[in-house]
């Protein structure tokens, strides 16, 4: 309950607290195990080794019959600060929370682990979080749907072939006032045909649960997109 109360009083965008969505299946291990132990060492690297990594950073712990994985990946408009901070506390939370073999997704970052290896293979395992649901309806929703659609397409072919990081973000007008800001963004170790093919798919789920919502996120495994009607990003070129 301290935890809850914690996390709520931080703003957001300092510790990127904000829980997006859990994949903690009921596989479970034993308490003090190998698992348990290699787990922790593994958890330890992500978090402290986040000003090496550039925003990305995947470490096994183990030895060949016997190893854990693991990966973090911040979102590419974040500084290391808040980074650093974001890994810190989804490690803490997967360890507290997450007694089983899976990811966390953060709105600023996520970590995941496994003890099969999955770096490099893309796998879509698309999550709709519940914050969606709190999305009000838009008044127009065709006219929306066709600038959203646009707007996800011109940054899909960014983020998988021609942006620094697998990340880009942007906006479209879809009145005279207003405008959709949309993210995307791959983990670093898949290629980018890979990357354009998750997104692809996690675009299509997105047009199917909320294009005529006032905002959406999807979350999968090696790729997430969102959009809102306000910018919730930071312009990128301003990161450290
Ligand atoms: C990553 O962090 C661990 C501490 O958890 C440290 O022992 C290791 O040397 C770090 N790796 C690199 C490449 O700095
Ligand atoms: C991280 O993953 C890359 C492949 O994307 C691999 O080359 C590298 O050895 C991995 N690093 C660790 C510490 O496992
Ligand atoms: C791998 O680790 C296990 C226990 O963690 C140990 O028994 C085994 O000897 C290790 N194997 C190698 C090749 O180091
Ligand atoms: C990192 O970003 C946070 C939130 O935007 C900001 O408060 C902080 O000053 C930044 N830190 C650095 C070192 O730029
Ligand atoms: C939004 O639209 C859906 C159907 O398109 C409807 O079921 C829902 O009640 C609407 N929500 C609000 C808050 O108006």
């Amino acid at each position: 309950m301290v935890f809850i109360i914690i996390l709520l009083l931080m703003p957001t965008t300092i510790s990127g607290a904000d829980l997006l969505f859990k994949d903690c299946p009921s596989r479970t291990y034993t308490a003090n195990s190998p698992f348990e132990n290699k787990l922790k060492l593994l958890l330890q690297s992500l978090s402290s080794n986040t000003s090496i990594s550039g925003g990305f950073y995947n470490d096994t712990i183990g030895n060949s019959s016997d190893r854990v994985y693991g990966q973090a990946l911040c979102r590419g408009d974040v500084n290391s600060t808040v980074y650093q901070s974001c890994v810190h506390d989804a490690s803490q939370d997967i360890f507290k929370s997450c007694k089983a073999q899976e990811a966390i997704w953060y709105e600023l970052c996520q970590v995941r682990y496994s003890s099969t290896q999955f770096f490099t293979m893309m796998l879509y395992d698309g999550k709709i979080p519940e914050k969606n649901k709190q999305e009000k309806n838009v008044s127009n929703p065709n006219q929306f749907g066709d600038v959203l659609k646009n707007l996800m397409k011109k940054l899909l072919e960014q983020t998988a072939y021609t942006s620094k990081h697998m990340f880009a973000t942007g906006d479209m007008k879809f009145s005279g006032r207003q405008s959709i800001y949309g993210l995307q963004q791959c983990t670093r170790d898949i290629p980018p045909s890979d990357c354009y093919k998750c997104l692809d798919i996690a675009l299509t789920e997105l047009q199917k649960c909320c294009s005529a919502l006032e905002g959406g996120t999807i979350v999968s495994r090696n790729c997430n997109v969102r959009f809102e009607l306000d910018q919730f990003f930071n312009d990128i070129y301003s990161k450290d």
